[in-house]
């Protein structure tokens, strides 16, 4: 059956009888293409691109323009896919004006609907932005983007107090209007507690199997970042490897002669060659 953009209402439903959502991110054409072709339903272009495709250490660098670049590309390449552009710190932090400011440059961009980190916090910016007719992603739990504020790159929600903030977070959010929640590194049963609550569904990285769907960075699960691998991380094929030998025999059959050779190569018409000669 050919592929269909999926719809809120749809994702909604989806919660109630299933199957999971599948999410996974992409931040160029050739990876969206790919995506487009796959059964996967949602597309991130997270802003995760700061590590796995621009060289940072974290995604605190990366700028509304390094996002709508990216988000360009992948809505090129993924016309079936729905496309989520994740809002870079600092594009919504001053509050509702510049948040609805930003969002609508990424839904001009191609953006089916945005993302952005926090809970309460951000709930009243949220709700600005539903009203203002933006889809919003809401995502908590280990939010990269403040993760030195949470102590680091950590499971979140492990006490009483935190758990119940997440929980509370979450309530917030869905009642601002949020469609759909990501939750990073949370444990799996309140994971599990938090979907249970919702009308919205959960997406999880690191949250266990109990979510509505699940979200991986596109690059840990082909093996191509390897700088470090998180134990939520499943790795379903190691291009990093492959892609290295490819380069070592490339370079050994240019050193050797080897490559170019005949089947790579064009010919001209020997009569043309003499005269030149
Ligand atoms: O930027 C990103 O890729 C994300 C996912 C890890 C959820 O926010």
């Amino acid at each position: 059956m050919e592929k269909r953009k999926l719809t809120v209402p749809e994702m909604l439903e989806r919660k109630q009888r299933g199957p999971k959502l599948r999410m996974i991110t992409a931040y160029d054409y050739p990876t969206a293409l790919m995506v487009d072709r796959s059964p996967i339903e949602l597309i991130l272009v997270g802003d995760s691109l700061g590590m796995a495709v621009l060289g940072y250490a974290g995604t605190v660098p990366v700028t509304m323009e390094d996002m709508l670049h990216h988000l360009r590309a992948v809505v090129r390449g993924a016309p079936n896919t729905f496309v989520i552009g994740d809002m870079p710190f600092g594009s919504y932090n001053e509050g509702p004006a510049q948040a609805i400011r930003n969002a609508n440059r990424m839904l001009k961009a191609g953006a089916d609907a945005v993302k952005l980190e926090g809970g309460m916090v951000v709930a009243p910016t949220v709700k600005a932005m539903v009203d203002g007719g933006i889809p919003v992603v809401g995502h908590i739990g280990l939010t990269p983007q403040t993760a030195t504020m949470l102590g680091g790159f950590k499971v979140q929600g492990k006490d009483l107090a935190s758990a119940r903030r997440l929980l509370e977070d979450a309530l917030a959010l869905e009642e601002a209007g949020a469609f759909m929640l990501i939750l990073e590194c949370v444990p799996a049963p309140l994971a599990r507690l938090i979907t249970s609550k919702l009308r919205i569904p959960t997406i999880g990285i690191g949250a266990g199997p109990h979510c509505d769907g699940q979200v991986l960075v596109f690059h840990d699960l082909v093996g191509l970042f390897d700088r470090f691998v998180p134990k939520f991380v499943k790795q379903y094929a190691f291009l990093q490897k492959e892609i290295s030998r490819a380069l070592a025999e490339y370079a050994r059959e240019v050193e050797e002669g080897v490559f170019p050779g005949p089947e790579h190569s064009f010919s001209i018409n020997e009569e043309v060659l003499k005269e030149l000669e």
